[in-house]
């Protein structure tokens, strides 16, 4: 792990994992920290330089782990502090990094705080955030539209109203706490301290509630993490605030702050419908009106870009027409949707074509910002929308054609969810170990533009970006370039060939070198530079000088 490069994260390819999910070391039917370790393997096979554990904290499991009972503890399922030493280290040999979800919004009401805080005279009922009534705050949304009809629940034993801003056994933290703004800074000491190497910060905007606002993304939030920051910086340098701030691109950006005082990353929320939308519409228009508004960002920022994670596909921040769109091209069955979102993975949501799946990758690791990558994605797993919640996406990871999945030797009634048997998706045939031994995988091609992401990693993580106009809205083109190299990157978003015709005079006498496979293509002259692709294809071209060049 290379310590001296300040800004690894702009150059990180990113791998979010539920610790349940992946692998089962003990064949209880519930994944754990030895399994983990076990995989490290897998993921610097791969190419991953940072892993992003989901909430691995004791819980009682209502919100899969973002109902935390007790901060500093491991749910004993998922293994013991050691356990989670020795997966950082061993992680940390193959020059893989580990950030961690820390959820500060809320806890569990579960947590003995929450108990304390039920009888009104004790000191911990200020940790939460009370009220007589239930009419506070009336201008705050409703998250989980789907189970919750307020953010205020009625407590009997306080006799009064508590705000939640996620599930009614989520209680929300008081923020205007000073105690608890302490504590919440040790719960950040204890993990760094074990070795992490940063933080994905739940549920962001939220920590603050002010009347006559939406209470979302306030001046006291936005203070309150450059508090954080300031002590990570000079309590743990190195490591990283990353911000889960599912916002328009003002309020989203506002969280990298001056570049130095506020978060070093934060998801491209805006972005990532988009990309489906552009898709649906076969038009780059929605890629390239949000990118310019998504840049430019602070040098030493950068944006989490992602196609999916573990929580439906979030549609909260598009327009009515935007999300009409949506669900008229990825909803094919109600059991579909959640929320304000779609419950599905990526491959079925793109009914597994393998073309698009590739051009959505394409594009994820082109795009300004760094990846992130969802388990199981990178086989094109399925998912079950008859479980319930987010669960259908949260089934057991598929390593072989064995028993479970090869994910554990348990009875397959024992595991904590079941493993993917539906027949496109069955994991008979989608496994890993299946695709490692198919060399025109998905996998394995996967592995390769990883490769081919990290090699011109200056260029395609950190250049800046121009797109290039031409009439043809189905095709996205668009040049990255860093300190005098260019890339040119040329994707057809729609389902049928299109030829098109680039004005790329600025680079005549320079020769489009093909990335992955490094094919010459001809050299630009000053008639319009002409291109076919076929259905979801794309092109990256290293860009060439006439004198030549060695990158
Ligand atoms: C966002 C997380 O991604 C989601 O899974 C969780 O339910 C909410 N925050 C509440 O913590
Ligand atoms: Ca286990």
């Amino acid at each position: 792990m290379d310590s001296t490069n300040r800004l690894w994260y702009r150059d990180a390819i990113f791998y979010e994992i539920p610790v349940k999910s992946f692998y089962d070391s003990n064949n209880d039917g519930v994944g754990d920290f030895k399994g983990l370790t076990q995989k490290l393997d897998y993921l610097a096979w791969l190419g991953i330089d940072c892993v992003w554990l989901l909430p691995f904290y004791k819980s009682p499991m209502r919100d899969d782990g973002y109902d935390i009972s007790d901060y500093y503890f491991i749910q004993p399922e998922y293994g013991t502090l050691d356990d989670f030493d020795e997966f950082v280290e061993q992680a940390h040999r193959r020059g893989i990094r580990v950030i961690a979800d820390l959820v500060l919004n809320h806890v569990s009401d579960q947590h003995p705080w929450f108990q304390e805080a039920r009888n009104p005279n004790s000191p911990k009922h200020d940790w939460f955030v009370w009220s007589d009534t239930d009419k506070k705050y009336s201008q705050a949304r409703i998250i989980f539209v789907d189970t919750e009809k307020s953010n205020w629940t009625w407590d009997p034993i306080a006799k009064q109203y508590y705000w939640h801003r996620f599930y009614s056994h989520q209680p929300d933290l008081n923020y205007d706490n000073p105690e608890v703004r302490e504590e919440m800074k040790n719960v950040v000491r204890f993990w760094l301290k074990r070795g992490l190497d940063g933080f994905r910060c739940d549920a962001v905007p939220f920590l603050f509630e002010r009347e006559g606002t939406n209470c979302e993304s306030l001046p006291e939030t936005h203070a309150y993490f450059k508090e954080l920051r300031s002590m990570v910086d000079k309590e743990f340098p190195g490591t990283i605030l990353l911000a889960e701030a599912n916002q328009w691109p003002t309020e989203a950006k506002a969280y990298f702050g001056n570049g130095n005082d506020e978060f070093h990353m934060a998801f491209n929320f805006p972005l990532m419908p988009r990309m489906f939308i552009a898709l649906a519409k076969e038009d780059r228009t929605p890629i390239v009106d949000i990118i310019k508004q998504v840049i430019p960002i602070p040098e030493n920022c950068d944006w989490g870009t992602f196609l999916r994670n573990h929580d439906e596909l979030t549609l909260e921040m598009v327009t009515d027409e935007e999300r009409d769109v949506m669900y008229h091209e990825y909803v094919k069955h109600p059991k579909m949707r959640l929320n304000l979102g779609i419950r599905r993975r990526l491959a079925p949501l793109i009914d597994d074509d393998q073309n698009t799946i590739r051009l959505l990758h394409a594009l994820l690791f082109s795009l300004p910002g760094s990846p992130f990558l969802y388990y199981g994605d990178e086989i094109a797993m399925g998912d079950n929308i008859y479980l319930g919640d987010r669960n259908g996406v949260r089934t057991p990871m598929q390593w072989s054609p064995d028993r479970n999945a090869g994910f554990s030797k348990c009875d397959p009634e024992q595991l904590y969810t079941p493993v993917i048997t539906n027949p496109i998706y069955h994991y008979e045939s989608r496994n890993v170990e299946t695709q490692s031994r198919l060399s025109s995988s998905l996998l394995n091609w996967l592995k390769e533009i990883i490769r081919v992401r990290k090699k011109y990693s200056d260029v395609l993580g950190r250049g800046e970006i121009r797109f290039i106009d031409h009439p043809n809205l189905k095709v996205f083109a668009f040049i990255r370039s860093y300190k005098g190299k260019s890339m040119l990157c040329v994707n057809n978003l729609s389902k049928k060939p299109v030829a098109v015709e680039l004005d790329l005079r600025e680079y005549v006498e320079w020769t489009p070198i093909e990335a992955q496979t490094s094919v010459p293509f001809p050299k630009i002259g000053r008639l319009p530079y002409f291109f076919t692709l076929s259905p979801h294809a794309f092109f990256w071209f290293k860009l060439t000088s006439p004198t030549g060049d060695t990158w």
